[in-house]
């Protein structure tokens, strides 16, 4: 009798702890919408529940991968076939992708781990935040641990300040924002490497980077949603959240939709203007008010003491998938954002970066306005950080890939995608010196100089 109470008992656990999400059979179609009728019934697949889009904008001729359950998938080639719109399989099991993108990436050496950490595969949450912790054990003169503020679920937002110089009379900072969308994986995985590079490097324009500013890194700024992805739903965005619970089901989504809240649509600018949802069912769901939630609150809060603790530099959210750069403002047009900041600088400093970026493997960033190069959104943080800051570059970098494995970019491509990024960073720092935005021993009197002299020269041409 007991036996069987505990045999009974043990398998509700079991199923309990089993709840994690999987996508065996799931099939990923991409499909071409090549106008707007087409484009509506493509969004309308996602409303009616028959799959699940991987990107929650697009345009007419956009290429867009749809997630088709296996009991759906009549439904959905019916739905294609009826209205004569193109697709293709691509991916034939989404959960064989996913399982595979947990493995690690074959390697001859171990060149690139440092302490515990590597960059051949994917870590926890719990793995990243002890590597930080080392961090200041190792350089303790250099490098501090931070905590930002707490998530929903009471778990640390934890980053590193790395400070070589703190003596220094105007400190300039830059930041580094990673994970505001949990299952971007290749962020955290770039965040990392940053940190590693600024610590380790001997490249010497590396180590001016690292020196002549003072970093803030926080590599997941949303670690409920982060831990959510590999414990139970890989393909979850947003936080937490389950203020706004509505029961979704009747809508036609997955009923675990109802949590949660986009908080890259959370920030105080230009809240819910576009291109964020008022539905609590949808992935841009920008929750009741602005900063409504404790994680956007945290990186809020943080912007502003860094901003009266020096001058702020750089401000970079990374994110993936779709490789780009975007500028500010991401509600309005680029002429639009031309008369009310450094638009044109930040352009042209990003369009340096993706330019060296492309160098190392051919690797296309594109540049621009959200409005231009994805849509037109509110509520962001890199768009809250210039307008509060007035931070010279503030950008929202898209990682790898295009959408071949999207969110579920294998580990071998870590790396890569890390050592292009750095490649970029650093032209985006020389450009950021060379148009004035500060000075350092590596652009002294004389570049200066060049820079004006050339200024004058191709204006005199120009015109
Ligand atoms: C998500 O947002 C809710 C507020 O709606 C908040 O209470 C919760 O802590 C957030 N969860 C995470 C993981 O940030
Ligand atoms: C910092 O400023 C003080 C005076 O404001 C000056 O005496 C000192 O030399 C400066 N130090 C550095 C490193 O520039
Ligand atoms: C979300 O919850 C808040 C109260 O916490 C409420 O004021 C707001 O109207 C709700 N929003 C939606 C979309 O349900
Ligand atoms: C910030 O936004 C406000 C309101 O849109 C605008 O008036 C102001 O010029 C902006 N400031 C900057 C630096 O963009
Ligand atoms: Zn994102």
């Amino acid at each position: 009798m007991f036996l069987k109470i505990f045999t009974v008992l043990l398998i509700i656990v079991t199923f309990v702890n089993t709840s994690k999400v999987t996508f065996n059979g799931h099939r990923v179609y991409k499909v071409i919408p090549n106008n707007d009728n087409e484009k509506e019934v493509i969004i309308n697949t996602q409303k009616q529940g028959i799959g699940e889009l991987w990107l929650d904008q697009f345009d007419v001729r956009d290429g867009v991968r749809i997630t088709v359950a296996p009991e759906k998938n009549q439904q959905f080639l019916d739905t294609m076939n009826k209205n004569d719109i193109e697709y293709k399989e691509v991916i034939a099991d989404l959960q064989q992708v996913i399982d595979d993108q947990l493995k690690s990436a074959s390697r001859s050496d171990r060149s690139t781990s440092f302490l515990s950490f590597d960059w051949d595969r994917y870590h926890t949450l719990d793995e990243i935040y002890n590597w930080l912790d080392q961090l200041q054990v190792n350089y303790p003169n250099i490098v501090t641990t931070v905590v930002m503020g707490r998530s929903v679920e009471n778990r640390e937002i934890k980053g590193i300040k790395i400070n070589y110089n703190p003596n220094r009379n105007t400190t300039l900072i830059g930041m580094i924002e990673g994970t505001l969308h949990a299952r971007e994986w290749i962020v955290p995985a770039t965040a990392t490497w940053i940190i590693k590079e600024f610590l380790t490097s001997t490249d010497p324009e590396m180590k001016a980077l690292a020196k002549n500013i003072e970093w803030h890194i926080f590599p997941v700024v949303n670690p409920d949603g982060y831990v959510y992805t590999f414990t139970t739903h890989r393909m979850w965005r947003k936080n937490r959240s389950t203020r706004n619970f509505t029961s979704c089901a009747s809508t036609g989504v997955d009923d675990d939709m109802s949590n949660g809240v986009d908080l890259n649509r959370n920030f105080d600018f230009a809240w819910m203007e576009v291109g964020a949802s008022d539905n609590p069912c949808t992935n841009t769901f920008a929750g009741p008010f602005a900063l409504s939630e404790p994680e956007a609150r945290a990186v809020a809060d943080y912007v502003l003491t860094l901003n009266n603790q020096g001058r702020l530099i750089y401000y970079f959210g990374l994110h993936s998938y779709t490789q780009l750069i975007v500028v500010p403002y991401s509600h309005i047009t680029a002429e639009e954002s031309a008369k009310l900041i450094n638009y044109a600088d930040m352009y042209e400093i990003a369009v340096r970066g993706a330019e060296k970026l492309k160098e190392r493997f051919g690797t296309e960033y594109r540049v621009g306005v959200s409005a231009d190069i994805m849509y037109p959104m509110s509520g962001t943080s890199f768009d809250w950080v210039k307008n509060v800051t007035d931070v010279p570059v503030s950008f929202l970098i898209e990682l790898r890939d295009l959408g071949e494995y999207g969110f579920l970019l294998p580990a071998s491509q870590i790396i890569p995608n890390n050592l292009e990024i750095m490649d970029a960073l650093l032209e985006i720092d020389r450009t950021t010196r060379r148009l004035g935005y500060y000075y350092s021993g590596t652009n002294n009197l004389i570049s200066s100089l060049t820079l004006i002299v050339f200024s004058i020269f191709v204006k005199l041409f120009v015109n």
